[in-house]
């Protein structure tokens, strides 16, 4: 027998969901929203896990995405990011990112993201949540510090050296595999999960933990919740509704649907 929300999403056509989804989003009191890779899918930048196009499909993340791999060969992992910064710097906020914007503006809204390409940003989003840092600024490898693009674009290294530490390099000030989240990130994070009344899984697998874990931790704490997704996820037989749809079409729509009856 399916789950209730897997029965809800097989009978539900794409305007009842858009329709349900901007008639909870409406009355909610504080609204918590979580994103991820496939948010920004639309914008033209490779999600992780996708089977075709998906950069863990083309590249081994032991090599690339780990303290580990860092120490091994940082000219490499430097490379690699160097590449999806020039990515990332190329594409555009899409309709979702500025969905989110004007969510915002309507209710009072948590954004929480697991993104690094700051495109919520650049659309807009002003206080957005970034549990796993910013692919566009570089940190020094051993005090974490930030390194200023003024001082990257004086060196010649590969990765350049770091000005705060004799022993230190710039890495990019993200987080890897086997790394802590920002500590502040992540209690504002939960905090947000346990006060919100809704909360949106948006583009995210939510295999990587903790963030995939803030849904739950707001329904134990009696949020609604809803999932934006074209394809299923271990979140999906746990949301109270299922909207199986590009975040591109779904939040707009659901924007343009508010006032509807
Ligand atoms: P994934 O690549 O794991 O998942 C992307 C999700 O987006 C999939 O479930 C897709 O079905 C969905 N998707 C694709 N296109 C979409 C669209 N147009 N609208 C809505 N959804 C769409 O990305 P994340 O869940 O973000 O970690 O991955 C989590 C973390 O794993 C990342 O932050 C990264 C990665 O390793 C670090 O870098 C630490």
């Amino acid at each position: 027998m399916p789950a209730p929300a897997a029965a809800a999403h097989a009978k539900l056509g794409r305007m009842d969901a858009i329709h349900r989804l901007a008639a909870r989003l409406r009355r909610a009191r504080h609204i918590l929203v979580l994103t991820g890779a496939g948010i920004s899918a639309e914008s033209g930048i490779a999600t992780f896990r996708d089977a075709q196009d998906g950069l863990w499909a083309r590249f081994r993340p032991e090599d690339l995405a780990t303290p580990e791999a860092f120490r091994r060969d940082p000219a490499l992992v430097w490379r690699w990011y160097a590449w999806r910064r020039e990515q990332v710097a190329a594409a555009q906020p899409n309709a979702a990112h500025r969905a989110l914007v004007e969510l915002a503006q309507r209710r009072p809204t948590t954004l929480v993201t697991q993104n690094v390409d700051d495109l919520h940003q650049r659309a807009g989003s002003t206080d957005a949540i970034c549990l796993h840092g910013s692919i566009m600024r570089s940190i020094c490898s051993v005090t974490r510090l930030e390194i200023s693009a003024d001082w990257l674009a004086a060196q010649t290294g590969e990765p350049p050296r770091s000005p705060h530490h004799a022993d230190g390099l710039a890495r990019p000030g993200v987080v890897w595999f086997g790394e802590n989240l920002p500590a502040d990130a992540l209690e504002r994070a939960a905090a947000a999960a346990r006060d919100c009344d809704a909360v949106l899984a948006i583009g995210t697998s939510a295999l990587v933990y903790p963030a995939a874990g803030l849904p739950a931790l707001a329904q134990r704490h009696g949020a609604w919740f809803a999932e934006i997704n074209p394809q299923p996820t271990p979140l999906t037989a746990t949301a109270d509704l299922v909207v199986a749809q590009a975040a591109g079409l779904a939040l707009p729509a659901a924007l343009a649907a508010w006032e509807d009856p």
